[in-house]
Parts: structure tokens; sequence; C-alpha cells
């Protein structure tokens, strides 16, 4: 049975789909089948894993399209394969901009996507999924789909003041769920360098010491060439630090979520 990750922050541009992305890749190098989710319109991930939305018969808009007709349908069939052996992708088309505005039109969205991928529990043993820089119906299906929810924060000060809102989103989720679901926070574009960054960190490990991961990510300019060769950064540099260190997330996210 898969573990679903929703990697997930309002804040743009905080790192979440290259962590989506570099932690499903070491994920794989550690032998587990591995599948993405893009679930943002922009479909930064998507193109990061070099498809090019256009050219692709089926995508995770029409999988979520044939769910809302309630038809039977093998979800399987909109899965894409990357070039990375063992990590496949449900992929993401400025289509679901539309998608995102008719969810919430729809009785009992939130679990039209925890539906949808029920059936591929079974053959991956992580899904992971990226979300959109907002807190949208399309952040809500994927908090209602997930077991685990992966918070990319910079140590920045509005980085860290927008954690409020999200963590009071998680609290309303998990009330409605009936549930818990574990949330951790993993640190990106970290520069040690800067004093900002050191203070901020401080703070959230006074904070939030239950939820902030040790792993912690740095700034690394690889990690920014990654998208335009469209390989994970493992693949495309892995003897880098930024391959190292993603490598050390997925081993703490792999204990953390047995
Ligand atoms: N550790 C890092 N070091 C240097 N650059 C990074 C690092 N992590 C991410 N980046 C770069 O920062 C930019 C934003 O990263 P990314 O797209 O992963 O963020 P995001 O949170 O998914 O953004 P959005 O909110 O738009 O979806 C990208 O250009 C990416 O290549
Ligand atoms: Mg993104």
């Amino acid at each position: 049975m898969s573990k679903v990750i929703a990697v997930s922050n309002q804040k743009g541009g905080v790192g979440k789909t290259t962590t989506c992305f570099s932690l499903s890749a070491s994920l794989v190098e550690m032998g587990f089948r591995v599948l993405v989710v893009d679930l943002d319109p922009q479909s930064n991930l998507t193109l990061a894993a070099g498809l090019d939305y256009d050219e692709l018969d089926k995508t995770l808009v029409d999988l979520l399209d044939s769910h809302s007709q309630n038809s039977a349908v093998a979800s399987e069939q909109f899965i894409h394969q990357t070039s990375l052996k063992g990590l496949d992708i449900l992929a993401s088309d400025p289509r679901l901009a539309r998608v995102e505005r008719d969810l919430y039109e729809q009785n009992e969205y939130e679990n039209r996507l925890s539906k949808a991928i029920s059936p591929l529990k079974n053959i991956y043993d992580f899904i992971v999924l990226d979300c959109p820089p907002t807190l949208s119906s399309l952040t809500l299906i994927a908090f209602y789909a997930a077991d685990e929810i992966l918070i990319p924060v910079q140590c920045e000060y509005y980085a860290a003041k927008g954690l409020d809102l999200l963590l009071t989103i998680i609290s309303t989720m998990e009330k409605r769920r009936n549930q818990t679901i574990p949330w951790h926070l993993v640190v990106t574009l970290f520069d040690p360098r800067n004093k900002i960054h050191r203070t901020v960190y401080d703070q959230l490990q006074y904070n939030f010491s239950d939820h902030l991961l040790e792993t912690f990510i740095r700034m690394d300019t690889k990690l920014r060439e990654c998208p335009i060769v469209g390989e994970p950064i493992t693949v495309y540099a892995p003897n880098t630090r930024a391959s190292e260190q993603y490598r050390q997330l997925a081993q703490e996210i792999n204990q953390r979520v047995k």
C-alpha cells in the first residue's frame, strides 16, 4: 500500500516542485516505486520531468474529469513514465485551472483525488503530490488524499509567518477527516552565511521542534539547472551536495512514515 505525501505551501517559490521531484527520485534510488502527481496548473513538475504537456494524450485533468462523471476508469491509463525507471507521473496541463474552479461547485469534491488514486496504491510504494502555491480546491483534494504533509519552508520572515495560515487549514481538515495527518517542515534554499536564515531557522526549531526535519536543503545552482534538462538532481548531478541532501531527506521521510 502506498504512502501518500502532499508537498504543500501556499507561498510561491519555496522549493515544493524541486523537493517533490528530488525526494521522489531519491526514494526510487532506494528501490521504491514512486508516482508523482502534478497538481499545479503551471505544470512545473511535468516540465521538470522532461514532458511536454501539449504532446500528452492524457493528464490528471482527464483522470479527474472521468471521476466526476462517476464512470469506472482504469487510473493506470493516465500515467506516464519518466526517464528514471521506477518514477512515474500523473502529469498536469493548463486545463487544470478550469478543474480548480469547477471543483468548488461539485458535491463532496474533497475526496475526488483520493478516490482517483486509490487503485494506484497497490502499484506504488509512495505517491508524492506537488501542490500549487494556493490554498485552493486542488490543495484541498491533495490534503484529503494525503497520509502525510511535507511543507518546504524558506528561512525568510514572510515565509515562516505564512505557516500559521497553512497549519490552521491542516487542523480544520484533520477535524473534518476525523484523523490526525502528520506534517513535517523541511527547510529549503538555506544559506548558512545569511544571518536572517540562521535566525529564522532557530525560531522554527524552537516553535516546531517535533515537526522540523533534521535534513535541510542548501542553496545550490545545480538545482536550478535540472528542469532545463528534464532530469532529477540525483541523475543530473549525482555527486553534488544537493543530491546528498535529498537522499538524506528520503531516508528521513522513509523512517518517519513507517
Ligand atoms: N535548494 C535550491 N537552491 C537553488 N535553487 C533552488 C533550490 N530549490 C529550488 N530552487 C529553484 O527555485 C525556484 C523555485 O523552486 P520550485 O519551483 O521548486 O518552487 P515551488 O515552491 O514549487 O514554486 P511554485 O510556488 O511556483 O510552485 C526554481 O527556479 C528552482 O529551480
Ligand atoms: Mg511548484
